[in-house]
């Protein structure tokens, strides 16, 4: 699929350059065009000779070396690429690319192109965990930006963690994925998938949330994206790498997720409701911390809004798939679920059996939809049951003729 693709590789100066070199290498084995851009720090790594040989085209590495008259060097190849690929990215870069500053012609071609990009960060474990790169790496997923999360491993500095950047033959397994999904089931169908727990607030250092972790929302958003959808994921704070090639969209508290669920709703063909939203919050909130006092402390709730019943009530030709975490009677409450919010699919899950529901890695769900079908599923891993969930909403929407 990769075959005669138009591929930017970025280059930035980091001692995983050696690799953007066995990249470029099996790139152009795969039949793509590659032109590389460098950084000029990168050159201290890897000579653009190098690049120029392996892609058999020039290599890009000043913003203001026009040679061809008739065009602007960096907006013409940042309309010719189909996707960009930076790799190894730093720290640098993301800083750069996060508030918009474009000094070089890699951070110009970036700003330029509306070709999808992948940023494959590749530096030391403290300098990758450190809150400002942390938050341009927030910056950028909102943005937009895929980031190919770092691998475990030695690093050149001699420390062992998450830094080290994906190996070459992953990238090019995630570069041909890239192609290969927009042939999928769901190719141009924007898919909204919510995902984790919301927090809501009591004051500044105490809420209510949940054991939500986002494992199931999160396969749901790669098993989507695996079928060629656009997916938009809206979720609740947590602890995991949300699946690249997808739009992330952070949100705190069930408010926040109601304002972001309902701006994308009138773009979505599908929405997936995996998240633990809160049903209730605290009726008053404090901007200070509340000091210990003697006795008892009653916190009065209020109730948040139902994101997905508003849905069903402004429903418009979306397909609404809502997940049902029950303790009792799970068919039962899953099944007026279902038809009290107008969704056309419920995913019920038995969240007191083992094996099923928050945290772990696998789940136990049963399946049910408007046109009274019913599957259940045997314990699976999260992945497993998000490839059943989608395959059971592809079927779905082919029976309705939607697809
Ligand atoms: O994140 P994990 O650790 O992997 O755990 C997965 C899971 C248990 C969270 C997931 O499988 C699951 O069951 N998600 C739904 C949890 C839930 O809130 O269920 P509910 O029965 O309370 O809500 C029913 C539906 O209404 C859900 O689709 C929910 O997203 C939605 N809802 C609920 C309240 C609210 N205010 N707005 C909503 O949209």
């Amino acid at each position: 699929m990769i075959n005669g693709k138009n591929i930017i590789l970025g280059v930035c100066g980091g001692i995983a350059a050696f690799k953007a070199a066995a990249l470029t290498s099996k790139l152009v084995q795969a039949g793509a065009n590659v032109k590389v851009i460098m950084t000029k720090s990168s050159k201290e790594f890897v000579t653009p000779l190098t690049f120029q040989a392996l892609s058999r085209q020039p290599v890009y590495d000043d913003t203001f070396v026009e040679p061809d008259p008739s065009k602007i060097a960096h907006i013409d190849i940042a309309d010719w690429a189909d996707v960009v690929l930076v790799a190894p990215t730093t720290a640098n870069i993301m800083a750069k690319l996060a508030t918009g500053i474009a000094d070089d012609m890699l951070t110009t071609t970036l700003l330029a192109t509306t070709a999808p990009v992948y940023l494959a960060p590749a530096m030391n474990v403290n300098m990758y965990d450190k809150a400002s790169v942390q938050r341009n790496v927030r910056t950028l997923r909102q943005d937009g930006y895929q980031i190919i999360d770092g691998v475990e491993g030695y690093l050149a500095c001699g420390w062992t963690g998450k830094g080290r950047m994906a190996e070459p033959d992953d990238l090019l397994a995630l570069l041909e994925h890239h192609f290969t999904n927009k042939e999928g089931r769901l190719k141009d169908k924007t898919v909204v998938i919510t995902a984790g727990p919301t927090q809501e607030r009591i004051d500044p250092v105490r809420y209510f949330t949940n054991h939500s972790s986002g494992k199931m929302g999160y396969a749901v958003a790669e098993a989507a994206r695996e079928e060629g959808a656009n997916v938009i994921l809206i979720s609740g704070p947590t602890h995991i790498s949300p699946p690249t090639g997808v739009k992330i969209v952070d949100v705190v508290s069930a408010k926040e997720m109601f304002d972001a669920a309902m701006r994308y709703y009138h773009e979505a063909d599908i929405v997936i409701k995996s998240a633990a939203v809160a049903d209730y919050r605290p009726k008053e909130t404090f901007d200070q911390k509340r000091k210990k006092q003697p006795g008892a402390w009653s916190i009065e709730m209020e109730r948040t809004t139902d994101i997905l019943k508003t849905m069903g009530e402004q429903k418009e030709a979306q397909i609404l798939v809502g997940f049902a975490a029950e303790s009792e009677q799970v068919e039962d409450y899953a099944r007026k679920k279902l038809h009290s919010k107008n969704l056309d699919l419920i995913v019920a899950n038995n969240i007191t059996q083992a094996g099923a529901g928050f945290k772990g890695d696998t789940n136990i769900i049963t399946i049910i939809t408007k046109d009274d079908t019913k599957k259940e599923y045997p314990v699976l891993a999260k992945k497993e049951a998000a490839t059943c969930i989608i395959s059971d909403i592809v079927s779905y929407m082919e029976r309705h003729h939607r697809l």
